[in-house]
């Protein structure tokens, strides 16, 4: 479930991904992280792991890693853990999913993309690390003109990351928490969860399409009876053109499935019954 940035983003680092293999569901375990571990130690390449990365709310999916095992197998092996919350950590507010995060403190480090559930404009990505010390060490940059700077005490985003000048990126974060409250933000959530939860119900009832049971947050995938790859992308083609909504097909264990990712309370029940209507 890992997104396809990690895979780019090693391979720029001239690093080789190990996938380890996931569950039934589709979400990442310790049992099986230890055991893709075993095999790197039998081939005496353990020593040479330096990440571990899972998912918070996975893209195709909305699946949550069992980032508690995860995470403290990891620690064990004294392997940096990454969390990839890009999509998911913004429900991290909402209190009837929080427990489904626990372990995400265990991370090393941690990405959140406020450009998705957290309703600000693009692009605006926030990267946590638990214990920033040897990654200042890591991207402080030598250079004559920037020795006054790398001598003050003074927190600068540049010694976090290897991009020196930035736009104020965080600002419409700030703003938005500023202006409405983090309850607001709690409250939005809270009714796209249930948006989605309904969504589903109303899918699994229906007798010409199935839901794939194990999609989560507010990801939900499903067939429709009779359809090929065609028909899938015919429809979400049509949505777009209507107006209705961009949705995109996508695959779930090698089979063209619908999948609709709700970050929108206005997508109201009458839009949805449209939607389905519209199937
Ligand atoms: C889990 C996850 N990680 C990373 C990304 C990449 O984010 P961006 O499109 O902001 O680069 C996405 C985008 O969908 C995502 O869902």
């Amino acid at each position: 479930g890992a997104h396809s940035s990690i895979i780019v983003s090693a391979r720029l680092l001239d690093l080789h991904v190990v996938v380890v293999a996931s569950d039934e569901t589709g979400r990442l375990t310790a049992t099986a992280l230890a055991r893709t571990l075993a095999e790197l130690e039998a081939d005496d390449r353990l020593q040479q792991v330096v990440a571990v990365v899972a998912v918070a709310g996975s893209t195709n999916a909305g699946l949550i890693d069992d980032l508690a095992g995860v995470g403290q197998l990891a620690r064990r092996h004294d392997i940096w853990f990454h969390v990839d919350a890009a999509y998911g950590g913004a429900f991290l507010c909402v209190p009837s999913v929080r427990a489904t995060f626990a372990g995400i403190e265990l991370a090393d480090s941690l990405i959140i993309d406020p450009h998705k559930g957290l309703f600000v404009p693009y692009d605006c990505c926030a990267l946590l690390y638990a214990n920033p010390g040897p990654v200042t060490a890591a991207f402080t940059q030598d250079a004559s003109y920037l020795e006054q700077i790398n001598q003050s005490q003074q927190c600068n985003p540049m010694h976090y990351a290897f991009h020196l000048s930035r736009r104020a990126r965080g600002v419409p974060l700030w703003f938005s928490l500023a202006v409405y409250g983090s309850g607001a933000y709690r409250h939005t959530l809270e009714q796209i969860l249930d948006l989605s939860a309904r969504l589903r119900t109303r899918i699994a009832c229906h007798p010409r399409l199935t839901l794939i049971p194990a999609c989560g947050l507010s990801v939900i995938l499903f067939r429709r009876e009779g359809w090929q790859a065609r028909d899938y992308d015919d429809w979400a083609q049509r949505c777009l053109r209507d107006g209705i909504a961009l949705v995109v097909p996508s695959s779930w264990q090698g089979e063209t499935v619908m999948r609709l990712c709700i970050m929108n309370t206005r997508l109201d029940e009458q839009r949805c019954e449209a939607l389905l209507a519209d199937l």
